[in-house]
């Protein structure tokens, strides 16, 4: 079996890592439902912070708004981290940023590929998505008492199977359907397949870094927004309220979208379905 499709065993995962942390505690499995799903039982059930839950293949891939993360078995990443970090509500969303920034410049790292951010949550790369962040945080009262940093990376993904797998939830979810057609991998980008194991060491690495920046009291968003396209562009937003058609002017500092309407009014998105009108992906 090449190296590029050997399954990432905990051993092989702990032998790599260079994290002090983060990762430390591996749940893998073949199989799985979520990894999102586990690393919540995980953390409910009083697990380590770092704890990494990783899957070869999931059979109900959660991805935003309740929409499904399709990936093909064996060929992306598909893990998930528990964080205990003592966050205001507000500056829950710092984590996802932190997130999109690690897997951001690891896949530059590991594969010299430019990569940008787009807002709330995804990893483009030549303005395709190549990973997407699902971060599910549980507060008791006012205080974040844990979260899930579940992130997706299509790596050998081929990614005729990533718009097939679009063209099957076309009914069900028009939106997941455009996704499909505009998702990519790391290898179609590079144009070669590439080892999972040094991209996952990397992702980690970086988030270790940028976690403990958060932890210190330092706000993500400069970072992120200044790897963010389409601020100050025409966009369009879908939001379970409707669509919009604005200008993306600005982002408050908890992260939210800020979106100047024709008339003029701005108004602020904490979420929602974001299409660049200029360069649509
Ligand atoms: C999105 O772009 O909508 C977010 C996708 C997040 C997918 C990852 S794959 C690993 C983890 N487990 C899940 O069920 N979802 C996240």
């Amino acid at each position: 079996m090449s190296e590029n499709k050997a399954p990432l065993s905990p051993e092989r995962i702990l032998s790599t890592l260079t994290t002090r942390w983060l990762g430390r505690e591996v749940h893998w499995q073949a199989r799985i439902g979520s990894t999102n799903d586990e690393a919540m039982r995980l953390a409910e059930a009083g697990c380590p912070e770092g704890t990494l839950v990783i899957a070869e293949e999931q059979l109900a891939g959660r991805g935003r708004a309740g929409r499904r993360w399709v990936a093909p078995a064996g060929a992306g990443l598909l893990f998930s981290v528990v964080l205990r970090p003592a966050l205001p509500p507000a500056h829950a969303y710092y984590l996802t940023m932190i997130a999109g920034l690690a897997v951001a410049s690891a896949v530059e790292r590991e594969t010299g590929l430019t990569t940008d951010l787009k807002w709330p949550n995804d990893v483009l790369v030549r303005g395709k998505k190549v990973a997407g962040i699902l971060t599910e945080a549980v507060f008791q009262g006012e205080a974040l008492s844990y979260a899930v940093v579940g992130i997706g990376v299509n790596v050998n993904a081929d990614p005729a199977q990533l718009v097939e797998a679009g063209r099957a939830y076309r009914e069900q979810d028009p939106t997941l359907a455009k996704m499909g057609l505009t998702a990519s991998s790391l290898s179609a980008e590079l144009g070669e397949p590439l080892p999972r194991l040094p991209v996952l060491a990397g992702i980690l690495r970086q988030l270790e870094e940028y976690y403990e920046g958060v932890r210190a009291g330092h706000s993500p968003l400069p970072a992120w927004r200044a790897r963010l396209v389409g601020m100050g562009e025409e966009v369009e937003l879908l939001t379970p309220a409707g669509g919009i058609v604005g200008t993306a002017v600005d982002l408050t500092s908890d992260g939210a979208l800020v979106v100047e309407l024709p008339g003029g009014e701005r108004r602020i998105f904490h979420a929602g379905q974001l299409t660049l009108r200029t360069h649509p992906r």
